[in-house]
């Protein structure tokens, strides 16, 4: 079967700057909340592999976008690293070599005919901010993120079209302090309501500032909601996936794109002492402030069932007191990431968000596959010959175009990502790209059997499935 890709629907790729571009010119005291982690928790880092030196994209970015332009990416998308654009965080001085290296990347992929697309948080939280204001707890750390954007703003505004506040604004909160899986390990339920609250009122605050400043192009922000699925039609199994649905999807969904959290999710986080007591100004902004557009990560589905055992009320509060995770046996895998695979998520999240909020305009801003041990897939001329990501993304893709025939406001697809790159824990273990990073050899980019067939796919815009 044959789908045409509609003229204008996005086919690009994303990464970030801390998962990229390696420490090469970092100056001391640039440490972000993900390099201090590095330091401090090194064993957690599959073979010690991490920021410190990623794909070294700082000193070979021109390699990355020569492929871009080979392989004819329209767009892309990576951070600018909040924790190395200072050297003086309060008092917002620039770091002009890091700022110039920003410029020049910006500047190699529009020559190149790439549009790029920037995010001003992946993760990169100065520690200096972590460790004297608590991070996001502080709405000091708020007022430095507004200014920070108006400096990035105005430096690259002219270039950058499509801005976004955040990536998975929701996730080291949730990792550090809800399930306390990271380090600094801290347990504290309240202390991860209120960093979600603080990421909403900085992206209203940045979006009132870009629109009076009067720059042309839009500011969105990137989610990871997950598509909820129930284990059955029991009352019970609904209800615990529509807690879910509330806790880490409409958590950011509602106030970002319609200005306001439901009353039930207030109440909700009145009652189990989460409450982030925002002043009626705050609200107001949000309310005024929401999103241009969004995007939406999307990677695995979420299956939910209702909880089996009552909740001890002295524990601290964890979502789990309305939901269970439910294991469907027989569920396709992908074994080197643990996740599910299950293309449909692609159609289902976009009807979710069709039904839920139909004036959004959105895109996927990342899906993609980790794979373990490519190497045992190379050919007779070394060239890793990923069938199986040309078949996942083959697969998602086809759900995605199926949504937008039925009306979703889905402007392309992202695919993460575009070379090979670090991430927490898994490091190189599992790679994503449609170029791979050879670390045996200086980080010598080599394209995989998906880049050229990206290519077939962006040129000729049809999908074969
Ligand atoms: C996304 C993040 O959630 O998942 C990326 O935005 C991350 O930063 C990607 O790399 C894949 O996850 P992982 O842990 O397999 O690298």
């Amino acid at each position: 079967m044959s789908r045409p890709i509609p003229k204008d629907f996005i086919l690009g790729a994303a990464t970030s700057a801390w998962q990229t571009e390696g420490w090469s010119g970092k100056k001391d005291g640039q440490d972000s909340y993900l390099d201090e982690w590095f330091k401090k928790e090194n064993f957690v880092w599959h073979n010690g592999e991490g920021p410190d030196i990623a794909t070294n994209f700082m000193v070979q970015y021109q390699e990355d976008i020569d492929i871009m332009q080979d392989i004819q990416l329209t767009h892309y998308r990576t951070s600018i690293n909040w924790s190395r654009f200072f050297t003086d965080y309060e008092a917002c001085t620039v770091d002009e070599d890091y700022a110039n290296h920003i410029d020049q990347v910006i500047d190699g992929l529009v020559a190149a005919g790439v549009e790029p697309m920037i995010c001003l948080e992946h993760y990169e939280l100065p520690k200096f901010l972590s460790d004297k204001y608590d991070g996001w707890s502080s709405k000091k750390v708020v007022e430095l993120y507004v200014k920070y954007a108006a400096i990035v703003f105005e430096r690259y505004g002219d270039r950058v079209k499509n801005w976004f506040t955040f990536n998975e604004p929701i996730v080291v909160q949730t990792r550090v302090y809800l399930d306390a899986l990271r380090w600094p390990h801290e347990q504290n339920s309240k202390r991860w309501m209120l960093w979600n609250f603080h990421k909403t009122l900085a992206t209203a605050k940045v979006i009132k500032l870009f629109r009076e400043k009067g720059y042309e192009g839009r500011v969105g922000c990137i989610l990871n909601p997950e598509m909820v699925y129930p284990r059955s039609s029991s009352k019970e199994d609904q209800a615990a996936a529509h807690y879910y649905d509330l806790f880490y999807n409409r958590v950011f969904f509602d106030p970002m794109v319609l200005g306001t959290y439901s009353p039930e999710f207030m109440q909700l986080c009145i009652e189990n002492d989460i409450y982030f007591d925002p002043t009626e100004e705050e609200l107001a902004l949000i309310k005024q402030y929401t999103v241009d557009f969004l995007g939406v990560n999307q990677y695995y589905p979420k299956r939910i069932k209702a909880q089996r055992f009552a909740w001890a009320e002295d524990q601290p509060f964890h979502p789990t007191k309305y939901y269970e995770e439910f294991d469907l046996p027989g569920r396709q895998m992908n074994k080197s990431r643990g996740w599910e695979i299950y293309p449909q998520i692609m159609y289902d999240m976009a009807m979710y968000l069709t039904e839920n909020y139909p004036d959004l305009t959105w895109l996927v801003a990342e899906n993609g596959m980790g794979q373990e041990n490519e190497q045992q897939f190379k050919n007779a001329d070394n060239i890793i010959q990923d069938d199986y990501r040309i078949e996942f993304i083959s697969q998602h893709l086809s759900q995605l175009l199926r949504a937008v025939d039925d009306g979703a406001r889905c402007e392309g697809y992202m695919l993460w990502a575009f070379t090979d790159c670090v991430s927490p824990m898994n490091a190189f273990k599992n790679r994503y790209g449609l170029v791979e990073i050879d670390l045996d050899d200086h980080r010598k980019r080599v394209k995989k059997k998906s880049a050229d067939w990206y290519r077939t796919l962006i040129t000729d815009r049809v999908l074969d499935i």
